[in-house]
């Protein structure tokens, strides 16, 4: 017995070396990050601004695989099982929190699946319309709405989607529900409203600005309690009669559960560094956004806003009474 127990020591030292030391010469080979909604949309444009920096600094390649459907949830649920070797990373926003609300199953436990790496940046949104869509301004939105609520469709990325949020807000602002119409992303939702396939949709910054700038969908409002740089004409919800609704979209950058501390700390560095880059700010701030500062680029601060915004979100989502099945 005394041997069988010896010989396990010795492979269980084995094995923590090994990964201790897989941790010091992190990252020898190729890192993936998930974004939970399809290509094209608001997620997958930051994380690939951020991924091409890290990658820089980090002296590896980043591929990004888009795992979409049920409001971010399933790919939320791929890097939750994934190996926590840091090779399997998951950029992630408030979805992140509500949805440990709004699904009563998830193939993860929010608190306890993840290691955390750090705060990305926090997103705007916008209230937009298929650019011949009749109101003509926020006011007249909410009129034309609550007159033809069976007829109005708003688009989102699923039930968990800060779209998805930011319509439900909509819809208990205004007293109405409205036709919903999921997509795996507002990437394609996007397509659908250039299209006039769908009439409104709530967008973060990322996916709208070039769009509304352009004339090819309508801005009727931004939920910031100030009007943009970058959308000086767009008025604020409070402007247009919607004073409570204010919501901007965090995003936050995870690993795996057990992923070595090294390796997260690492990472964390690296996202720093990422957030500093000049093209990362430059772009950033054409889309309407800013990198999260240093300070919250960490794990702390990662871990912090997630159980804040989870106590934040669960009773308003309560109180709104929409759960995915
Ligand atoms: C959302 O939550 O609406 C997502 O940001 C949509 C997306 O990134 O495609």
């Amino acid at each position: 017995m005394k041997k069988l127990l010896a010989t396990l020591a010795v492979a269980a030292s084995f094995t923590l070396a090994a990964h201790s030391a897989g941790a010091q010469t992190y990252p020898e080979r190729t890192i993936t990050v998930v974004v939970p909604f399809a290509a094209g949309g608001p997620t997958d444009t930051v994380t690939r601004l951020v991924a091409e920096a890290m990658s820089k600094d980090l002296g590896q390649q980043i591929v990004v695989e888009n795992v979409g459907g049920a409001g971010g949830t399933l790919g939320a649920g791929r890097v939750a099982s994934a190996d926590p070797d840091g090779y399997t990373l998951l950029l992630h926003h408030i979805g992140m929190s509500t949805s440990a609300t709004l699904y009563r199953k998830l193939a993860y436990d929010t608190l306890n699946s993840f290691e955390y790496v750090g705060l990305v940046t926090e997103v705007p949104m916008t209230i937009v319309a298929r650019k011949d869509f009749e109101p003509a301004d926020l006011k007249g939105l909410i009129e034309y709405a609550k007159e033809n609520k069976d007829a109005v469709t708003v688009a989102n990325a699923g039930i968990g989607a800060a779209s998805h949020l930011c319509g439900m807000l909509f819809m208990s602002a205004i007293d109405t529900p409205l036709v919903t119409v999921p997509y795996k992303g507002t990437g394609p939702a996007m397509t659908d409203l250039l299209g006039g396939q769908v009439d409104i949709m709530c967008d973060q910054t990322t996916n709208t600005t070039k769009q509304i700038l352009g004339g090819t969908i309508k801005g009727y409002a931004v939920t910031t309690p100030k009007r943009l740089d970058v959308l000086p004409d767009l008025p604020t919800t409070e402007e247009g009669g919607l004073p409570g609704m204010q919501v901007s979209v965090w995003h936050g950058l995870y690993a795996p559960k057990g992923t070595p501390a090294e390796v997260s700390e690492r990472l964390s560095k690296s996202l720093q560094v990422a957030l500093k880059d000049p093209n990362v700010v430059a772009r950033f701030a054409e889309l309407g956004t800013t990198p999260s500062p240093e300070a919250d680029a960490t794990p702390a601060a990662l871990k912090a806003k997630l159980e804040s915004e989870i106590a934040r979100w669960k009773p308003i989502i309560e109180a709104a009474g929409q759960y995915a099945d």
